[in-house]
């Protein structure tokens, strides 16, 4: 993990092509953290104050993304896809959503919520799938092009828990994808990884207690977007 961590340009606040751009934050992490739960909570709460908010996830977010989704977490994947493949259809997913939704959501100036982004793919492929980290650098920065969450919210649980939730999931008859079904071993080295990211990049990413009760969790992302909103607001009054 740490030489795919150095091989991944440094990153920081996205290039700003307007008078005033919107906020961009990711939420990350392993199986049933709570992500879902947490977008809703913060998107209800900046919607209140009055917020035009884009809520989506990845993969998916845009027709042709949400096709490759069907693919890469259908079942039958599991045995064909090799990690390449699987890590340059992810990257294509993301490089259509980015285009086609978050570019022109942030130049409206919308906040824009994203359930899963880069460093999943830094963690899942990158960690679990054997891959060259300079190739997994290079798909990023085409997938992305430029745009740099301003804030990641990385959601951090013991596995076990984690994995105990997704399964409570999916007895509301939500499926188990191929990801779900891997190890304990390998959802806490994606855990570690996770970790590593929040601790190498500490401007972006912000690594917030997912064992509490979802209110509680709410307060404490709050605190770490407040402060967002808040000089992004200063920005927009003197652009
Ligand atoms: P999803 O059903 O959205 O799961 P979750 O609720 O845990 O986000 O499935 C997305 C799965 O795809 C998840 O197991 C993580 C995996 N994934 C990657 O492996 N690489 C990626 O770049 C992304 C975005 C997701």
């Amino acid at each position: 993990m740490d030489t795919l961590l150095k091989a991944v340009p440094e990153t920081g606040r996205k290039a700003r092509t307007h008078g005033h751009d919107g906020l961009f934050i990711t939420f990350e992490g392993g199986e049933g953290v709570g992500k879902s739960t947490q977008i809703r909570l913060l998107g209800d709460r900046l919607k209140s104050l009055g917020h035009a908010v884009r809520i989506s996830r990845e993969p998916g977010g845009t027709p042709g993304a949400e096709a490759v989704r069907h693919v890469l977490l259908d079942e039958a994947a599991l045995e064909s896809f090799g990690p390449a493949l699987e890590a340059l259809l992810f990257a294509a997913a993301r490089s259509d959503h980015v285009e086609q939704v978050i570019r022109p959501a942030l130049a409206r100036g919308e906040t824009v919520l994203v359930d899963r982004f880069l460093d999943s793919t830094r963690v899942y492929q990158g960690v679990s799938g054997d891959l060259d980290p300079g190739f997994v650098a290079a798909l990023e920065r085409v997938a992305i092009h430029g745009t740099v969450p301003d804030l990641t919210i990385i959601l951090d649980l013991d596995p076990a828990t984690g994995l105990s939730r997704a399964h409570a999931r999916r007895a509301e008859n939500i499926a188990q994808d191929r990801f779900e079904k891997e190890t304990v071993a390998v959802h806490e080295a994606r855990r570690q990884a996770f970790r590593a990211i929040a601790q190498a990049e500490p401007d972006r990413c912000r690594l917030v207690d997912a064992a509490g009760d979802p209110e509680t969790i709410s307060d404490a992302i709050w605190a770490h977007v407040a402060p967002l909103v808040a000089s992004n607001g200063d920005e927009a009054a003197h652009s």
